[in-house]
């Protein structure tokens, strides 16, 4: 099937840039949504512009995706791409950076989802991606925000997944470890003013320093073009994943060894905890006694 239709958020910047030029490469049609029109690259002048801020009200974002769904009349791959990284300590962040957050990374990305549901289901095919992180599974200081937002993304496309397995839609959660683009600059970006630190948290500032070094001297660094470049075989079911019989249960889709291996080591820990503690979380049914008044509508 060619060429498919896509449209990407966060089209100008990091891994949907590097997405959208991969796709047009490929002979396919994209449709790029950017909150700054004035900032699409030369390298994807080929695709059609989109005007999006994930922060616009809900109306505003289902508007824009109607608009997408009208340049080709279909869409075959949404990917909400677009997103950042709120930094700061749970006691410091304030209460409208954390719903700009969701609203970023979380509402603004179900608005526009919504806005093209219909045509998904009835057209009877197609991917919905949805860009979330390692962090939506294994989250560390000082990114609560940005890790709630993205354990949130998670647990709704996995319902999704669900829903939209009878009408041969594919929602899955994209789950990215380290890849260098725009994402640290614009964390470091976010970070609490220091008039707002309570100073109680001293680590905060030298985690930009040191992430990326560390990553480097780890050799734990993500290639965006490799990475899109999966993202594109997945969906065309072409090189790494021509042979491979995808369970339709699997619903993540992991890129890069870091990202891989946390995830693993947070099951181990939550298999742990789980076995750990088995003789608790046996102990809290209803006796038979209680059972039988809960059924007589008693309990
Ligand atoms: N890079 C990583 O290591 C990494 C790891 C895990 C997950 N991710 C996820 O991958 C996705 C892409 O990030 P990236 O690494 O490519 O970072 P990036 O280079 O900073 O790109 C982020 C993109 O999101 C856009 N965006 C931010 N807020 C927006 C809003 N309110 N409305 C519309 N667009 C908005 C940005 O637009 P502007 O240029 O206008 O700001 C930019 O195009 C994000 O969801 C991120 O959480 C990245």
């Amino acid at each position: 099937m060619s060429p498919r239709v896509w449209l990407v958020t966060g089209a100008n910047s990091g891994l949907g840039l590097a997405l959208v030029e991969h796709a047009l490469a490929q002979g396919d049609q994209v449709i790029a949504a950017i909150r700054n029109p004035a900032s699409i690259p030369d390298s994807i002048k080929a695709a059609k512009p989109l005007t999006l801020d994930l922060n616009a009200s809900d109306s505003d974002i289902q508007r824009a995706g109607k608009a997408a769904l009208d340049i080709y009349g279909r869409i075959d791959v949404l990917v909400n791409n677009a997103g950042y990284c709120l930094t700061g300590y749970v006691e410091e962040v304030q209460d409208a950076d954390i719903k700009h957050e969701f609203q970023t990374n979380f509402f603004g990305a179900i608005s526009l989802t919504q806005s093209l549901l219909p045509a998904f289901r009835s057209q009877r095919s197609g991917y919905i991606l949805n860009l979330s992180s390692v962090a939506g599974i294994d989250g560390h200081p000082p990114f609560a925000m940005y890790n709630a937002s993205k354990a949130a993304l998670e647990a709704m496309t996995e319902a999704l997944h669900t829903e939209l397995l009878p009408f041969n839609v594919t929602a899955l959660i994209i789950e990215p470890g380290y890849f260098p683009t725009n994402f640290w600059s614009s964390a470091d970006a976010s970070r609490i003013p220091p008039a707002r630190l309570t100073g109680a948290y001293p680590e905060t500032d030298s985690l930009f320093n040191t992430m990326p070094k560390k990553k480097l001297e780890e050799k734990q660094v993500g290639d965006r073009r490799k990475a899109v470049a999966r993202i594109f075989e997945l969906v065309s079911g072409t090189g790494h994943y021509a042979q491979q019989s995808v369970n339709t249960k699997f619903v993540r889709v992991v890129l890069g060894p870091d990202a891989g291996t946390r995830i693993r080591s947070k099951l181990k820990l939550i298999l742990e905890n789980v076995d750990g503690t088995e003789e608790v979380w046996r102990s809290t049914n209803m006796d038979e006694e209680t059972l039988e008044k809960y059924a007589r509508g008693e309990y």
